[in-house]
């Protein structure tokens, strides 16, 4: 059985300005202890992946982007690549967040191809699944992840996911102050990792599975202790470099 080491990344979605920034990684850096034995990271918006370079550099918190173009290069405005991120010094980068797929019509497909292209740059997509509540009250929660992971599996094989995270992200627990109880996030967690054994035991027991939904300092522990929960995709509480340390330092 693989250990996977622990990953809490910051998702700050379209908050902050440049004054506000430089203060939040500031204390996120002080506080992340170089031989802490979880990952950490921020994903800003894109405006702010250079500031946030700046002030990460040559310390131990990784960063990344909340979005890619599915595009290397060309005439796609406002777009910004993979290739950009990772000029920039991105490890990471999110795709098919829960946001981008209801508000910007982001289907599985494209979903897949942004992670193709997050890979062709050499950065690690962190890839979100989840299911609404209608979906969860009429017991289709597994379908719905099975075909969210498949449509990745299908374009770029199990094996991709040497080089990928992946974050189960209940949209119903989504900035809604109701996370998903320890239970109900390890049985997906479960789901998922199982599904990927049947095709690549290894893949399975290494890939790093993050929950996602209203995760706080004080339901962290709770959630990290189940075994297939390797860490967390964290929204609200990653403003607040205190909650995000206290989220990072249960992950240990
Ligand atoms: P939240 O967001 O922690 O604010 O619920 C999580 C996410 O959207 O990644």
């Amino acid at each position: 059985m693989a250990t996977r080491r622990p990953l809490v990344a910051g998702n700050w979605k379209m908050h902050g300005n440049r004054v506000e920034t430089a203060a939040l990684v500031a204390t996120i850096r002080h506080g992340v202890d170089a031989f802490s034995v979880a990952d950490v990271a921020v994903c800003p918006p894109f405006i702010l992946i250079p500031l946030v370079a700046e002030k990460l550099a040559g310390g131990p918190v990784f960063w990344g982007g909340q979005n890619l173009s599915t595009h290397k290069s060309g005439a796609y405005t406002g777009e910004i690549s993979g290739s950009m991120l990772k000029d920039y010094g991105c490890t990471y980068v999110i795709v098919g967040h829960s946001e981008r797929r209801t508000l910007y019509g982001e289907n599985d497909s494209l979903v897949a191809e942004k992670y193709g292209a997050a890979q062709a740059a050499e950065l690690i997509p962190i890839l979100c699944v989840g299911e609404t509540l209608q979906e969860r009250e009429s017991n289709r929660t597994e379908d719905v992840v099975a075909r969210q992971l498949n449509a990745v599996i299908r374009a770029h094989g199990v094996s991709s996911f040497k080089h990928a995270v992946i974050a189960y992200e209940p949209v119903w627990a989504i900035g809604t102050g109701k996370t998903a109880t320890p239970e109900q996030a390890q049985d997906v967690h479960r789901f998922i990792r199982g599904r990927l054994a049947v095709m690549d035991k290894s893949v399975a027991d290494g890939v790093r599975i993050l929950y996602g939904g209203s995760m706080k300092a004080t339901s962290a522990g709770e959630l990290l202790a189940q075994p297939d929960i390797d860490g967390g995709l964290v929204g609200g509480a990653s403003l607040s470099a205190d909650e995000f340390l206290s989220i990072c330092r249960a992950a240990k």
